[in-house]
């Protein structure tokens, strides 16, 4: 087997343990997508493999996870299930106590939420404004966009509406989806991230089924941010690609539900979509989303910050002006790129220990020297920036066409 095989095999594994352990704590929603999530991966696992008795093997498991998956399915959508079914015991289910117009739900309400948790993450991010560094604009941008309706909304009566579509695009590594975070973190709505991967979940009406019960939960829980990550992969545009019958209807679902939001209630539920290939996004999708805010590379104060953030708590000899010189030396880089030089660099002086002594006399003292300009020199020169200059002009001008500063 090759590597890429077996950890293929092994992502099966674990998930259809999960499967298991989810299905003997009753959790059965969860447990029936872990199972069909196995039996999916083994399946493409099967078609790489060319030994015989793994196959076998794999048929077997596959045919005894759709069995499970059925019964779960059949016993999840008859009558006795609506009423004593176990709470699913996931965040979800957890902060849904008292969240409530009434501080409650009714059966079939707490049925949906139920039915998207597993798939879509609710949980709060976490991450802070002063985690991302530069990108003023395109804070301030979200800020105005989506905090403040959440957090305002008596601003916005009458014709003063909020967005309810918002797209962030540009070049890869540069803030997206940390931006999505930070902005989900201060607004304090309920917060959905929902992968593309996840979408596009090919198992028979299932994605279009997870769509529809994700706007409704969202608008239950409103003030609701609904995040769709790299949200090309499932609004390419018509007729072009290898687009099956099955991504179509998910998209044009998805479109409707975006559609519907705009006609919506009286608080507020935002979709905030991210992209790194916009012009690859369908018109008509495009179209949903009304505001558009560009997250650029990072401009020289804003990589001095990342080189620093990305340094924290690590012991080093340089000084203000050397971050300069590595803010000067860093032009074209991304955010990620310099994570990774950053990366890189810490490990630098952790290579130079002699591990053999290291690890064998527990008592020694261990020193670590300190990081260095000549470390990060000398780094940058290896890793190079991911972003071409022919790829950031496309990111310029679809800005100037479709976008904002
Ligand atoms: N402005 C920034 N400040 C601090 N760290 C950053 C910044 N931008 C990027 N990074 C680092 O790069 C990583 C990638 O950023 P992020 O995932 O937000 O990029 P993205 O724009 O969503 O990329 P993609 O288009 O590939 O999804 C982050 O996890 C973080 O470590
Ligand atoms: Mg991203």
């Amino acid at each position: 087997m090759s590597s890429v095989d077996s950890k293929l095999y092994q992502y099966a594994v674990q998930e259809a343990q999960a499967a298991v352990a989810l299905d003997e704590k009753g959790q059965y929603r969860q447990a029936l997508n872990k199972y069909q999530r196995a039996a999916e991966i083994l399946i493409q696992f099967v078609k790489f493999n060319k030994n015989p008795i793994m196959i076998r093997k794999c048929r077997d498991q596959i045919e005894q996870y759709i069995n499970r998956a059925n019964v779960l399915k059949a016993h999840l959508s008859g009558p006795r299930a609506r009423k004593g079914r176990p709470s699913m015991g996931t965040s979800e289910a957890k902060d849904s106590e008292g969240k409530g117009e009434e501080g409650q739900y009714s059966a079939e309400e707490q049925e949906i939420i139920d039915s998207i948790s597993g798939t879509i993450l609710t949980e709060s991010p976490n991450v802070r404004w002063n985690d991302i560094a530069g990108l003023k604009s395109s804070k301030q941008a979200l800020r105005e966009a989506i905090v403040l309706p959440i957090m305002k909304p008596q601003l916005f009566t009458g014709a003063r509406k909020p967005w309810s579509g918002i797209l962030l695009f540009g070049p890869p590594g540069c803030g997206k989806t940390l931006l999505a975070r930070a902005a989900a973190t201060e607004c304090e709505a309920t917060f959905f991230s929902v992968s593309s991967a996840d979408l596009l979940s090919k198992w028979l009406g299932e994605s279009e089924k997870l769509i529809s019960s994700l706007f409704k939960v969202a608008r239950i829980k409103a003030p609701s941010l609904i995040f769709m990550d790299e949200i090309d992969s499932v609004a390419t545009k018509r007729g072009e690609g290898h687009e099956g019958g099955g991504e179509r209807r998910v998209k044009t679902q998805l479109l409707s539900e975006i559609q519907g939001v705009r006609s919506g209630s009286k608080k507020p539920l935002l979709v905030l979509g991210a992209t790194n290939r916009p012009w690859d996004i369908d018109a008509a999708m495009l179209s949903r989303f009304e505001k558009k805010v560009y997250v650029p590379l990072p401009d020289l104060t804003a990589r001095i910050g990342i080189f620093k953030i990305h340094t924290a708590g690590i012991n080093m000899s340089l000084t203000e002006e050397d971050f300069v010189e590595l803010g000067v030396r860093s032009e074209g880089y991304s955010g990620r790129d310099i994570s990774n030089v950053c990366r890189e660099v810490i490990m630098l002086p952790i290579r130079e220990l002699d591990m053999s002594g290291l690890l064998e006399n527990n008592d020694q003292e261990v020193i670590v020297r300190d990081i260095n300009l000549k470390d990060f020199t000398k780094t940058l020169k290896k890793v190079k920036p991911m972003t071409t200059s022919a790829a950031l002009k496309q990111y310029e001008q679809w800005a100037k066409d479709f976008g904002e500063y």
